[in-house]
């Protein structure tokens, strides 16, 4: 798939540019909020200065959680804009909201080369509702829009699929970058390709595991969405986090096969808290007050045996509760296995680049067969469908 580059904009001198970024970045502090990790704004960081260096005009916008249209002050986009600030070295502008006149006053005052920043796009219902008029009133403001947000690229929002309905629209360095990345499984990949899939709801990750049954050579299912797969076998899981739900649609999917991989053993307890008593058992003897919390040394072993084998990998949620050492292991033992491997790697979600970067200083992986995405949900959608909902205005035809 090629998308429309921003190499392409002949003249971007003094131009106004609408860069949708997904800086959807952790935080933390409290009521003094600081941004928690900051791959997401640092990995846009060339698209901005290549079109500050061309003294474009900048209107970033970008949602923060879920305020689901209401102005949530956590979750203001001021905290953002100030690291963006550090990391540029630049004053950073914010703006009140997306679409006031006090907003559109503040744009107009910009000259080539300085740079805004929108509060939460989410802030307004408009922005997930798609609204037309919120589309065309934000267009307005510039003259070019640039999409930049890899990460939210599947969802239909107005910032992500209204707004270049309205203007010459392109795909910033980020987003090139990972469907360059990510396209490489399904151009060729070299085998054996495996995928590891872990994380809480299998929900949100059926779709994806369909898909890579049929293109990869082995799934590998961890985290607590394994549980579910485990019930669905008909394995009592004791209490463990269940998606109750997806039970009779996981029956459907042929689990006897031989190509999908889930927990033999498990790692148990009957509480969740630091001090809990951690047990190994076999995947058939969780105890009706017990939580499998981790994959066990056998599945690990196991695990192991088929990255170490592979030359692709994707990877994308956790094997447990790593947050809790105790029930660690099993990720941990998963990143071991994943740096020692000189396959293509491919990682991808939020909590799994969090654990991965948590033991980045001893384990020295910088290494270039290591891709880590800043998709999530974006990962995992354009692996089941080749393809989001927002790249379709960017398509170079
Ligand atoms: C993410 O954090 O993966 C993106 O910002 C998308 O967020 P959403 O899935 O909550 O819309």
């Amino acid at each position: 798939m090629k998308l429309k580059s921003i190499k392409q904009i002949k003249n971007l001198t003094g131009k106004k540019v609408l860069l949708r970024v997904d800086f959807n970045v952790p935080l933390t502090g409290g009521k003094n909020p600081k941004v928690a990790e900051d791959m997401r704004i640092t990995e846009s960081l060339p698209t901005l200065k290549y079109l500050l260096n061309k003294k474009a005009i900048l209107i970033l916008v970008s949602s923060l959680g879920r305020p689901n249209g209401v102005r949530v002050p956590e979750l203001s986009i001021k905290p953002v804009a100030k690291k963006l600030e550090q990391l540029l070295g630049k004053k950073v502008l914010i703006t009140p909201d997306c679409i006031s006149d006090e907003t559109k006053k503040i744009i107009d005052s910009l000259k080539p080369g300085e740079i805004v920043m929108m509060e939460n796009a989410e802030y307004h219902s408009e922005e997930k509702n798609n609204d037309v008029k919120f589309s065309k009133r934000l267009a307005s403001f510039a003259d070019i829009y640039i999409n930049e947000a890899f990460a939210k690229s599947h969802r239909a929002y107005a910032t992500m699929v209204g707004v270049p309905k309205f203007l010459p629209s392109y795909a910033g360095f980020l987003l090139e970058k990972e469907i360059k990345e990510l396209s490489h499984v399904f151009n060729h990949p070299k085998r054996p390709f495996v995928a590891l899939i872990g994380g809480v709801k299998i929900s949100t990750k059926l779709g994806v595991i369909k898909n890579l049954l049929k293109i990869a050579d082995d799934v590998m299912i961890g985290g607590a969405l394994a549980n579910t797969v485990l019930k669905a076998k008909g394995i009592s899981v004791g209490r463990s986090i269940v998606e109750e739900d997806m039970v009779k649609a996981l029956r459907k999917l042929k689990l006897t096969d031989t190509h999908l991989h889930i927990p033999v053993d498990v790692i148990v307890s009957d509480k969740m808290t630091k001090n809990a008593k951690a047990k190994v058992k076999a995947a058939g003897n969780i105890a009706k007050n017990e939580y499998a919390l981790d994959i066990g040394p056998d599945t690990l072993k196991l695990y192991d045996c088929i990255i170490r084998e592979s030359r692709t990998i994707i990877w994308n949620g956790p094997m447990g509760m790593f947050e809790n050492p105790k029930f660690a292991s099993g990720t941990v033992g998963v990143i071991h296995a994943v740096v020692h491997s000189s396959a293509k790697i491919i990682i991808g979600g939020g909590e799994t680049a969090e654990a991965i970067k948590s033991l980045k200083s001893f384990m020295h992986f910088e290494r270039s067969n290591i891709y880590i995405s800043t998709g999530g949900g974006a990962m995992l959608k354009f692996l089941e469908d080749k393809t989001l909902v927002a790249l379709k205005p960017l398509i170079k035809k």
